[in-house]
């Protein structure tokens, strides 16, 4: 299909599946040959990158950790800004070369907390690998060591990416057409904050 329809929006296929997994295969190709010798463990970041790291991963012949995280954000209720948490990190990273899986890297705002944040659990270093860049949206100063495709600055879906939680489970990737906004509220927790605390505390 090269034309699909979420919610009120039409996408069109911009990545097939195909091509998807011959990057993957690229990028997997390489992490075999320049993270061998270390102490590596691959964090996925949840919900996007389950799809990506799930394909890489398969393809990783060296030995290595897996976790997942997730990245909650909530409004402090001081400083009245966004914060962001990691969820769900429960392994040792001291000493380790981080591999963070993402989905996709847009203003790099999410990727500079989450490594802000990982940094204070003392790996020996950290590296990115994202699948989508969107390079011209790409504001942060942090080096993203593997990228599968350098996209331009429009919305996409599928692959584990969604659009109001739907299409993460198509196999290909799609592009909002041209001139069409997605109105999203992508890392937003609208959840009552007493929920919000609730599921920090376990
Ligand atoms: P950033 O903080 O601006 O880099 O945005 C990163 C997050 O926004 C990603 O982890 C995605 O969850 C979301 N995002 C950015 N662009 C897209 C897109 O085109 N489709 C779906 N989600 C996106
Ligand atoms: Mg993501």
């Amino acid at each position: 299909m090269s034309r699909i329809v979420i919610a009120d929006k039409e996408f069109d296929l911009y990545l097939e599946s195909v091509k998807i997994q011959q990057q993957i295969e690229i990028m997997a190709g390489r992490m075999n040959s320049e993270l061998k010798s270390r102490n590596v463990i691959f964090i996925g970041v949840l919900n996007g990158a389950f799809m990506f790291a799930a394909d890489l991963l398969k393809r990783i012949h060296i030995d290595v950790q897996i976790s997942f995280m997730k990245v909650s954000s909530y409004r402090g209720t001081a400083s009245g800004m966004n914060i962001k948490r990691l969820i769900g990190l429960n392994e040792e990273l001291k000493g380790k070369t981080v591999v963070i899986l993402e989905d996709i890297i847009d203003t790099g705002k999410t990727i500079e907390d989450i490594l802000f944040q990982l940094k204070g659990f003392r790996p020996l270093e950290i590296q990115i690998a994202t699948l989508l860049l969107k390079t011209a949206a790409y504001k942060g100063s942090a080096k993203i060591d593997y990228i599968g495709f350098e996209i331009p600055d429009r919305f996409v879906v599928g692959y584990g990416l969604d659009y109001f939680g739907f299409g993460r489970n198509l196999r290909n990737i799609y592009m909002l057409g041209e001139g069409e906004e997605a109105v999203t509220n992508e890392g937003e927790d609208k959840r009552p904050e007493d929920e919000r605390l609730e599921e920090q505390r376990t």
